[in-house]
């Protein structure tokens, strides 16, 4: 693979610039959104998108998610029915991604929907994100900016960690604020969750006044990203715990201490943005397996309980 000097871009006007530059000519461009960071490709060109995949190392069947600035330009590559506008109109910019029918005439890479006849669209609420797909002026094909299988960055320097020497730069944002991926939705009807995240389920039945069927219940994997073990720290994890084991080093929530606590007031919007950077931290090769507090399944809970589990699961790599 190709090697590049990964550039540390500064959130004001010129990195944003430089940024959508790189992006206009077919280079890859981390870039922070509300949920984590995400590697950028012009989603029309297919030989960035291929790059995209090269850089992550990730399976080509897996889908990417489009990034728009807004929901008009999200119309142009996807048709919304009632219940996609509904959705869009109520949470949009935000954490919630839709998969839609994809246009014909959406001009995207067939690389990016991996053949599929839908596509996953969102319009990110994060200042940088909005600005940099304006000054772009492209639809932007974006994983989240982490090897395949790693955990999701939600800092500059998690990217870096992860993919220097792979894309030529970073916009550096800081730390994102809610920390786990968007939640993912087929509005259906009937409406679908495919991956709860950083919008939470119950959120989206009050707007939509019916329940969302559950991939994996109902009908089966349906993001083709949702493999079992996804988000791997090298350490092992074991869940539930309320105290760390010989060995262990403890990850804390509310009152359940730990060497890092998620929340110690209990609150699990404050949880969720600490996730990855505290699984991260007590990953750092010094310790045995990370012992994780329980954490109650309501809001994003379980979407954090979701992760949780993905990263507690046994690895290909390792079966
Ligand atoms: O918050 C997020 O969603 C972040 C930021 C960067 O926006 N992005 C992100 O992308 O998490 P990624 O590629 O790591 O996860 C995208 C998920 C995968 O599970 C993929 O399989 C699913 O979206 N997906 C994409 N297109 C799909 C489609 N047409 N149908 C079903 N699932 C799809
Ligand atoms: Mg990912």
């Amino acid at each position: 693979m190709e090697s590049y000097e990964t550039r540390g871009l500064a959130p004001d006007a010129e990195g944003m610039r430089a940024a959508a530059e790189v992006l206009r000519a077919g280079g890859l461009v981390a870039f922070p959104t509300e949920t984590v960071y995400g590697l950028g490709a012009d989603a029309r060109n297919g030989i960035a998108v291929a790059r995209v995949y090269a850089a992550k190392g990730r399976p080509a069947f897996n889908p990417l998610i489009v990034h728009v600035a807004s929901l008009e330009a999200a119309r142009g590559i996807a048709e919304f029915g009632a219940e996609a506008e509904r959705l869009a109109g109520a949470f949009w910019p935000g954490p919630l991604t839709l998969v839609l029918p994809v246009r014909e005439e959406s001009g995207l890479s067939p690389l990016v929907t991996a053949g599929l006849r839908t596509v996953a669209v969102r319009v990110p609420a994060h200042p940088l994100a909005r600005a940099l797909l304006e000054e772009a002026g492209c639809p932007v094909a974006a994983p989240s900016a982490n090897p395949s299988g790693r955990l999701s960055p939600t800092t500059a320097a998690h990217v870096i960690e992860g993919l220097c020497g792979r894309i030529e730069a970073v916009l550096d944002g800081g730390p994102c604020e809610v920390g786990l991926e968007s939640t993912i939705v087929a509005p259906g009807p009937p409406p679908r969750l495919l991956r709860p995240g950083g919008l939470p389920a119950e959120a989206i039945e009050a707007c939509l006044g019916v329940p969302l069927l559950r991939a994996g219940v109902e009908g089966g994997v349906e993001a083709p990203g949702q493999l079992q073990s996804h988000y791997a720290p090298g350490a092992g994890l074991r869940l539930e715990a309320d105290g760390p084991g010989p060995g262990e080093r403890m990850l804390g929530f509310g009152d359940v201490a730990g060497e890092l606590n998620l929340s110690p007031s209990g609150d699990l919007t404050e949880a969720a943005a600490h996730l990855f950077d505290y699984l991260r931290r007590l990953d750092d090769g010094k310790g045995g397996a990370i012992a994780v507090a329980p954490i109650p399944e309501r809001g994003l809970g379980r979407a954090i309980n979701d992760r949780l589990r993905r990263a507690a699961a046994p690895r290909p790599d390792q079966a």
